[in-house]
This record gives structure tokens, sequence and C-alpha cells, in this order.
């Protein structure tokens, strides 16, 4: 069993200061920081790049840097973000066969391994590399805007992936990533996830530090009941 990891998405931060956001989610006892990559591309928008991930870098020194790359061509970003201060780097499944030299490069990197399959594609398209990962990224929205709803939908392929790892005795972690907030968390701790982004529940909160310590009750519960409670 993997120990709960809660990820605010910087995506949902004030970005004219990034800096002082990474630290504010250091602060309120988050985990990781997911940080999200849009080249314009592979999705209709475009977040930042290695440089702005490098300047954030120093002020959250003891979070954990997930860096999710929603990119058309992945292959010329590994380096520059391994370098940025990456601890992990997630590619999609939808790249079909740039796949394997993609996770290939990521670990030659030194990094962990991660990857993200999109609420369209079926959960049988990441079958062949479930134990070449560390983590797996079921997507609960079309990636590109943070503030959407939750897909329920996707719950299914949160627990056959869930299912897979415990029949083949493997270690990934199993993150979902859009619309997570205190209602959606339950469900999705339920299915058998055990790292969570989020970013509007998060980072909209004056007080993220009792927004991630009720969500991280509410996932380890499984208790929507919870989330009526005032934070
Ligand atoms: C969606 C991104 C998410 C996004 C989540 O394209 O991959 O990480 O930031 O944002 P919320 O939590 O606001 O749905
Ligand atoms: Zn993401």
């Amino acid at each position: 069993m993997h120990s709960l990891i809660i990820a605010p998405s910087l995506l949902a931060a004030d970005f004219t200061r990034l800096g002082l956001e990474a630290a504010r989610a250091e602060r309120a006892g988050a985990d990781w920081l997911h940080l999200d990559i849009m080249d314009g591309q592979f999705v209709p928008n475009i977040s930042f790049g290695p440089a702005v991930v490098a300047a954030v870098r120093p002020h959250a020194k003891k979070l954990f840097f997930d860096v999710h790359l929603m990119c058309g061509k992945p292959e010329i970003l590994l380096e520059p973000f391994a370098q940025a201060g990456a601890d992990e780097i997630i590619v999609h499944v939808e790249l079909g066969d740039k796949v394997p030299q993609l996770l290939w490069k990521i670990r030659s990197l030194g990094k962990k391994v991660g990857l993200a399959v999109n609420p369209p594609t079926a959960i049988a398209a990441v079958q062949p590399y479930l134990s070449q990962i560390d983590l797996l990224l079921v997507m609960t929205v079309n990636p590109g805007f943070g503030g959407q709803s939750f897909i329920h939908e996707c719950l299914p392929k949160v627990q056959q992936a869930a299912a897979w790892r415990t029949e083949k005795k493997l270690g990934y972690r199993l993150e979902v990533d859009g619309g997570i907030n205190h209602q959606t968390v339950a469900d999705c701790a339920r299915a058998g996830a055990d790292t969570f982004v989020a970013g509007t529940a998060l980072f909209s909160k004056r007080n993220m530090g009792a927004a991630v310590k009720k969500m991280r009750q509410i996932a380890q519960n499984n208790d929507p009941g919870l989330a009526d409670l005032k934070i």
C-alpha cells in the first residue's frame, strides 16, 4: 500500500507570484507539486516551460515536482525539465509508438516515470507498460484547462488499474487529475487512487493548509461526509 499523496496543481496558482504560491503549497503540508505543461498542440492551451519550473524550484525545496507533459513532442523536453528540477515526468499513452522510448529516456535521466491516459482512451492502452512505470495517471477531465468538472465515467478505469496492480504485484502509484475536490476525492480513493492532483480546490482557498488536511482526511477515510465540515 502506498502512502497518500496530495499534489496541488500550480496551474491554479496566481501566475504573478508563482514562487510564493509554490512556497504556500509547501507550507500547507502538500506532499507534491503538480506542474502542468501544455504546448498548444497536444492540448488547446499553453501553460509554462522549463525556465518557469527552474525559477519555482528553489521556493519549494521539499516538494516532489510531478511534471505532467501534455505535449506532442515530449522527446525534446525531457532533458530540459529534468535539469529544471523535475522529480517525476509523466507522458501520455496517446503518443503511441513513441511511448517505450520516452519511458526509457525518463528513466535514464534518473527521474521517476509516469504514464497518463486521457478520458476517451481505453485503459487497456497502458497495460503493456505497467511494469515499467512508477505512476499511472488516470485523467478525470479532458486535459487542457483547470476548473473543469470531474468525469465520473473514468472511475472504472481507476478500479481496473488498481486490480491489475494487485494481480500483477506491481508497485505503481495511481494518480487522478482533473476536477478533484473535497467531494470527488472520496470516490477516487474508494476506486483505488492514492495520489490526488487538485488545482482549483486547493489554490483557491485562503487557508490552503486546512484544505489539504481535509482532502487528506477524506481520502484516508473514504468518507464523503467529511466534505461538509467547514474549512
Ligand atoms: C488538466 C490538468 C490538471 C489541472 C487540474 O489539464 O492536467 O492538472 O490543473 O485542475 P483542477 O483541479 O482545477 O481541475
Ligand atoms: Zn495534470
